[in-house]
């Protein structure tokens, strides 16, 4: 099933978009760890290697119908937040972003009929909601830890849980 020009160029921008996610994600480990939070740092280095994952799941569907890859530009990003609860704010608000991203590729997908690319988008409909779930259960362990050190480290090693 071949791809209309304006869907590839959508899933070669959402390509972009998860290399981007990755790349916001790997500033907040990086402040994550300058931070000392182990388990929050080993959370986010986890988050950045599945965005990489993300990108290449939409590389690998551009190919398998033919479609022609390229790579966009990506921006810089911070390293600079101002503790956890920013971090996660920050993060939820991103895959608010991309879930619309996704939801607006997978509109276009069904107005064009491409039942392959819709299908495919369709499972990551799915994988955003359980994106921004997750993100949203760790702010909320951390504003219940709000200014307790105790419940923090609590929190803290919870996220080191991650696997
Ligand atoms: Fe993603």
């Amino acid at each position: 099933m071949e791809l209309s020009q304006k869907l590839q160029d959508a899933l070669n921008k959402q390509v972009a978009m998860e290399y981007q996610a990755a790349y916001k994600y790997n500033g907040m480990r990086i402040y994550l760890d300058d931070l000392g939070a182990h388990g929050a740092t080993h959370w986010m280095t986890l988050q950045t290697k599945e965005e990489i994952q993300h990108a290449e799941d939409f590389i690998q569907f551009i190919k398998s119908v033919d479609g022609q890859v390229e790579l966009g530009q990506i921006k810089k990003e911070t390293t600079d937040y101002d503790g956890l609860a920013s971090v996660w704010e920050a993060g939820l608000s991103h895959e608010k972003e991309i879930t619309k991203s996704i939801e607006d590729i997978l509109a276009l997908a069904i107005k064009e009929n491409n039942y392959a690319a819709e299908n495919f988008l369709r499972t990551y409909v799915d994988e955003q909601v359980e994106e921004e779930d997750n993100f949203r259960d760790v702010l909320e362990l951390i504003e219940l830890a709000g200014d307790d050190i105790t419940a923090m480290f609590q929190v803290d090693s919870k996220l080191g849980q991650r696997k």
